[in-house]
């Protein structure tokens, strides 16, 4: 193995060995380290978890500087009372000499199904000085053992036969506890979506759920906390079914792919105050009826007619004799914990903009292309149809713009009750869209017709940045907005025609952005198994997962199974996607070896997108798939050298040389140009580390002449764009970067944005002023994939980046170029807030700098000598923390510990 590697990430550490201390390390009167943002599995509080050794991660805050963990204690307790007596009785790790603070592997006592584990947390930071218990916090183990399901699948209908209904049913069953209730769980899930009350509440605050997985493989449960909804006596749950992803429509033309008809599931577990337990499960005695959903699916739209509706259809004393006996049925898909967080409502936009186009015909414009429902709210006679239609954009005659949805009908239709102000919203299906169009009232509808609820798997938002570009701000938001809308329940490419799948290639390119913008460690968690049930047997990854659509995996496409894992192991320094991704991703990389011939893939690349949607240059397939088979086999040796699989990183090492051996050999001239001569050409070859050190140089030199000769502009698609910013900056042309970046003449990312774009558009071309609205059938106005220049304004602009996996050693080096004078940005990283500020009024920069406690950072300052700089207006010799490094050609570089810095200097 090339020693570089096994370097690499640790060269700093070494370096800030070898120098000494400009400046005094004192750090004044220490606050002692506090734990906080405890989370189990990379959620808050789970209930649920089937992992049973989950991990546990916190951060640890001071107002001190320069601090670090240098011991921990974990007490997890099986009650409350224990927990706050100290007694740690399932895991008590004692004082732990560790810096360590996540994907701590739980390693008491072996976890029961439902077993409660109430755990807290103190650490102690460099002067041994000992910190205070953090809050408590809890997880709840699931339902390990299948056996411990008695309930049954139950179903409006028999899957043998035809949906009884479209729509989707009322289920309710009424039960009577014995005894005042101590606690209650309820367990839920099904195959389609479901909605469930107790006692006329709904439980929860889950959309679509449950996630979607491949239903043939496994299909992920929820639990809840229900013992507040409960009474002695009579009682009462019910739930609304749905179609969704399992029998509703789905992308490319899938209709009940996974199945006929819906199904639900749920055990109800109470345990009384007398110790007694009671379980009450769906099963035969369950009874279901029509309900005011009349149809629903996430394509053509939901349909409700709130005529139909049932007064206390999931209350005690409903009189349901007219209700129909369930079909129970034998499904044998194996049941699994929900593993990240849920689909559910994250905000709410209001109108930002009235027409009425025709009479009687109203569009409201939200102001914001967006992803979710629309919440109605109208008073009109009963029977009264009103319709809603959707389109992200307009034609110029002010119609909506539809064509683009394909063969996505995106209607709803509600039907009113009367009798007063009536408030409804879909709940199984979803739209993409910023116009609304109402008609079918009698009335002009007021403002507050329409609210836009949107939704999104709500991930935690952990990336801000802003700068003294408006333009670039709104393309931030356009990102952030594209990620939103497109992260539901799985990585989307779109969110309103009639596709919204999980395709791969778009995935891989974003998943960089992503974790900057969003805690998207558990979302990936879950996805990566839907990729890994979606692989052949031969090792290809599928393009789409969940796999509907059975194709082997292009170049770029399949990769995403190799590429998504190591980015979630960099974002969050998670070792165990890899251990559990490992064989699959080296399956991959065996399939690539076995469809290539002379390690060039030239044959077998499925359905072949290419650099998919460039504009004005083509790239090789054969060559990107060569690059990528070189990139996904280098990411199998670095892989497996994390997990300490000696011989096999040796081995994938060696395959990986010699397929570049074979690249440049086949593709690149002795003088650096690879053949095409596109910029996505050589993007890849010089991110991938296709070529010899002497060739890069002439290689960027290539690129930037190909920028040049467009006039500053891009010509990549999918493959190549995210990275052209980064690829520009490390080879020496971060002004070409700079250009490419603020370049808003066709094509750029800013023409969207000039053209008053929301969200990321999937083409270059999606709407110009010469032509109108290009390519219906592939213009989506929400695409994420060309927005994957977002992490460059994270780790470029704003230079935040991990220098070891997970944040724990951190790398500031803003780039700082003419075009910008000011930018900031904010990073969660799972080791704490990661801050930069800058700000330049002609040579004079001043650079904020926020390091979380627990972790170091190199700071590069454009500057001469350390001489020109200070910190908080002292010299550098004087300043708290600081440990200068070395000299380089960009600036100074200092080590600096946790805290905030506040630097100035005249730049270079
Ligand atoms: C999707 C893309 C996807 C592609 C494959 C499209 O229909 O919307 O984003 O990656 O197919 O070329």
């Amino acid at each position: 193995m090339q020693p570089f590697y096994r370097w690499r990430f640790i060269l700093f550490s070494l370096a800030i060995c070898s120098v000494t201390w400009v400046g005094p390390v004192g750090r004044g009167l220490a606050a002692t380290l506090q734990c906080e943002n405890l989370r189990c599995e990379y959620l808050k509080d789970p209930l649920g978890i089937d992992e049973t050794k989950p991990r546990l991660s916190w951060i640890v805050t001071t107002s001190d500087r320069d601090q670090m963990q240098t011991a921990y204690q974990i007490l997890v307790a099986t009650t409350e009372a224990n927990l706050r007596a100290g007694v740690g009785d399932l895991w008590d790790t004692g004082k732990l000499a560790s810096d360590e603070t996540t994907q701590i592997v739980y390693g008491g006592q072996a976890l029961a199904s439902r077993e409660s584990c109430f755990w807290k947390v103190r650490s102690w930071d460099r002067d041994g000085k000992e910190g205070k218990w953090s809050a408590p916090a809890r997880w709840q183990m699931g339902l390990l053992d299948p056996g411990e399901w008695t309930a049954r699948w139950i179903s409006a209908t028999n899957s043998a036969s035809p949906p009884s209904t479209a729509g989707a049913p009322y289920l309710r069953k009424s039960f009577t506890l014995t005894a005042p209730v101590q606690r209650a769980v309820l367990y839920a899930s099904a195959l389609g979506l479901y909605e469930v009350h107790l006692n006329g509440h709904r439980v929860g605050d889950h959309i679509l759920a449950p996630d979607w997985t491949d239903y043939r493989k496994r299909v992920r449960y929820q639990a809840y906390e229900v013992t507040d909804l409960l009474k002695r006596g009579d009682n009462a749950i019910g739930a609304l079914l749905g179609n969704g992803w399992y029998s509703g429509h789905i992308g490319n033309g899938g209709y009940q792919f996974f199945g006929k008809a819906p199904a639900f599931l749920a055990q109800l577990e109470v345990t009384y105050k007398d110790g007694r337990t009671e379980r009450i499960g769906t099963d035969a005695s369950w009874k279901f009826q029509a309900s005011p959903v009349v149809s629903s699916d996430f394509m053509a739209g939901e349909d409700y007619d709130a005529r139909l509706e049932i007064k206390h259809w999931d209350e005690v004393g409903l009189f349901d004799s007219g209700w129909s006996p369930v079909a129970t049925r034998e499904e044998v898909v194996p049941l699994e914990a929900q593993v990240m967080e849920p689909v559910r409502e994250i905000v709410e936009l209001a109108p930002k903009a009235i027409t009425e186009l025709t009479p009687g015909n109203w569009v409201y414009d939200l102001g914001q292309n967006m992803v979710g429902v629309v919440r109605l709210k109208v008073a009109a006679p009963a029977g009264t149809k009103v319709t809603l239609r959707y389109a992200e954009m307009l034609n110029p005659d002010g119609t909506l713009y539809t064509t683009n949805l394909r063969k996505a009908l995106s209607v709803d239709h509600y039907v009113t009750r009367g009798g007063g102000v009536e408030i409804w919203q879909p709940r199984f299906t979803f739209h993409g869209f910023r116009y609304v169009e109402i008609s079918g009232l009698p009335k002009p509808p007021g403002t507050d017709a329409v609210t836009g609820v949107v939704i999104s798997t709500d991930t935690t938002r952990t990336g801000e940045f802003t700068c003294s570009d408006p333009r670039i701000n709104q393309l931030q938001s356009n990102i952030q907005w594209g990620q939103r809308g497109n992260y539901i329940s799985v990585p989307t490419d779109c969110p309103q025609r009639d596709e919204r799948l999980g395709w791969m290639g778009d995935a891989q390119v974003f998943i960089r952005t992503a974790t900057y913008n969003a805690d998207v460690a558990a979302f990936f968690t879950k996805w990566l198994v839907d990729v890994d049930d979606g692989q052949s047997a031969e090792g290809s990854f599928s393009d789409v997962n969940p796999n509907t659509m059975g194709r082997n995996g292009v170049p770029a496409w399949g990769d995403a199974g190799v590429i998504c894992p190591w980015s979630i192991y960099q974002a969050y320094g998670d070792k165990r996607i890899l251990e559990k991704h490992l064989p699959a991703m080296i399956k991959w990389v065996e399939y690539l070896r076995q469809h290539s011939d002379g390690l060039i893939r030239d044959r077998d690349r499925g359905n072949d997108y290419g650099d998919w949607l460039a504009i004005g240059s083509i790239t090789s397939k054969e060559l990107i798939g060569t690059a990528y088979f070189a990139y996904s086999t280098h990411l199998v040796a670095l892989a497996c050298q994390v997990l300490d699989r000696t011989a096999e990183a040796a081995k994938y090492y060696q395959l990986f040389q010699d397929i570049r051996t074979a690249f440049v050999k086949k593709y690149v001239t002795s003088d650096g140009r690879i053949e095409g001569n596109t910029q996505c050409d050589y993007a890849m070859a010089l991110k991938f580390e296709l070529l010899p050190d002497e060739l890069k140089p002439k290689a960027a030199q290539f690129l930037e002449d190909d920028i040049v000769a467009k006039g500053g502009h891009l010509s990549t698609g999918f493959v190549g764009v995210s990275y052209l910013l980064p690829v520009l900056t490390q080879n020496g042309k971060a002004d070409t970067a700079y250009r490419l970046l603020l370049q808003d003449t066709f094509p750029s990312w800013l023409f969207s944005v000039k053209q008053g774009a929301t969200t990321i558009w999937e083409r270059w071309d999606g709407w110009t002023p010469d032509k109108g609205f290009q390519s219906p059938s592939m213009n989506s106005f929400n695409h994420y994939s060309l927005g994957s220049c977002g992490e460059y304004l994270f780790s470029g602009v704003a230079g935040i980046r991990a220098a070891s996996p997970g944040f724990k050693e951190i790398m500031i080096d803003p780039v700082i170029r003419d075009g910008l004078t000011w930018a900031n940005a904010r990073f969660d990283s799972i080791h704490g807030e990661i801050a930069t500020s800058w700000k330049r009024d002609g040579r004079n920069l001043t650079l904020k700098v926020v390091v979380p406690p627990n972790t170091t950072a190199s700071v590069t300052i454009p500057a001469g000598s350390p001489a020109a700089i200070t910190e908080s207006g002292k010299p550098m010799d004087r300043a708290r923390g600081v440990l200068f490094l070395r000299q380089d050609p960009d600036g100074c570089v200092f080590r600096v510990g946790s805290g905030t810095y506040s630097f100035a200097c005249s730049m270079n």
